[in-house]
């Protein structure tokens, strides 16, 4: 039986993925930063909770060695532990920006580099980092997030090649927009004391906000984060390309992305994202 280990599972995505593969006969190791709040996946079979928190190497590695041997083996690891964060450059202590980058990026070198050993040693695995939207189109407002998503594509990418000739198989999924613990544990860094900064600031989201309630009114539904977690799935057990979208907007955002020039698609871009003055 196969195994696979996520992180942040406590909610959204990370729950939905790991109650997915649970129900098609893996054993999930559901990995969170508290698990003794936990109160529903605890309770299943071939499921073990373990405590990891992504920016700590010695809980990936305590993790890692609970699983291995809980389960002998880990087959798939599922980098979906993040956050992201509203505001402009100025707006962000460095503190706040290296923290980001920490789980974001620093988290996902931390589990691989722990967990490749065993790969290796298997000869096969799936490597499926969750970048978003963000990480192959900036908008404004989150560069800092964007940064850290951009930085992981380039990461996946390039891991992809390095350990494609030993059966290990590295993937992104970015989503688009979804209703998870996401914008609730977003960084919002709306604060300054310049009024140059807070007003454009407040411009850039106000625009944002009715960019989105635009797309809303068109009657689109509201995105079900199980996509992500059926996507991830099918990354795991079938072929796809190393770079995958899920949900509407992420999806249509990379076909118009494939589709026109660099310059067109910047334009297009510019015009949807920023407001004429
Ligand atoms: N929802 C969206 O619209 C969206 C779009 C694109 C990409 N994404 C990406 O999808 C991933 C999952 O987000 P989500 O939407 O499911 O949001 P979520 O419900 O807020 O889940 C985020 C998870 O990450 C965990 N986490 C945060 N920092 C951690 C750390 N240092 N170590 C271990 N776990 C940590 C959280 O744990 P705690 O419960 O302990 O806080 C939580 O379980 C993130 O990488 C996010 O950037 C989300």
């Amino acid at each position: 039986m196969k195994t696979i280990l996520i992180t942040g599972a406590s909610s959204g995505f990370g729950r939905l993925t790991a109650l997915k593969f649970h129900q098609q006969g893996w054993n999930v190791v559901a990995s969170m930063r508290s698990p003794e709040k936990e109160q529903e996946l605890n309770k299943l079979d071939k499921i073990l909770i373990v405590k990891l928190d992504v920016t700590d190497k010695c809980s990936v590695q305590t993790a890692i060695s609970q699983s291995i041997e809980k389960f002998g083996r880990i087959d798939a690891l599922i980098n979906n532990a993040g956050y992201g964060g509203y505001g402009l450059i100025e707006q962000f202590d460095d503190d706040t920006i290296r923290n980001m980058f920490e789980t974001n990026v620093f988290g996902i070198i931390n589990t691989i580099q722990e967990v490749l050993p065993f790969m290796r040693k298997q000869g096969s695995g799936s490597i499926i980092n969750i970048t978003s939207i963000a990480g192959f189109v900036a908008s404004p407002m989150v560069s800092v997030y964007s940064a850290t998503k951009y930085a992981v594509q380039g990461l996946t990418q390039s891991l992809a090649m390095d350990y494609k000739s030993l059966g290990i198989e590295v993937k992104s999924v970015a989503p688009g927009s979804f209703e998870t613990g996401f914008i609730s544990s977003a960084v919002k860094a709306f604060n300054s004391d310049d009024d140059q900064v807070i007003q454009l600031s407040q411009k850039l989201s106000n625009h944002i906000n009715e960019v989105r309630e635009q797309f809303r009114n068109m009657g689109r539904k509201t995105p079900d984060p199980q996509e992500v977690a059926e996507k991830i799935f099918e990354c795991v057990t079938a072929t796809t390309p190393i770079h995958n979208y899920a949900g509407a907007d992420s999806i249509m955002t990379a076909k118009m992305k494939n589709d026109l020039s660099e310059h067109e698609f910047q334009l297009r871009m510019i015009e949807t994202l920023l407001p004429n003055n």
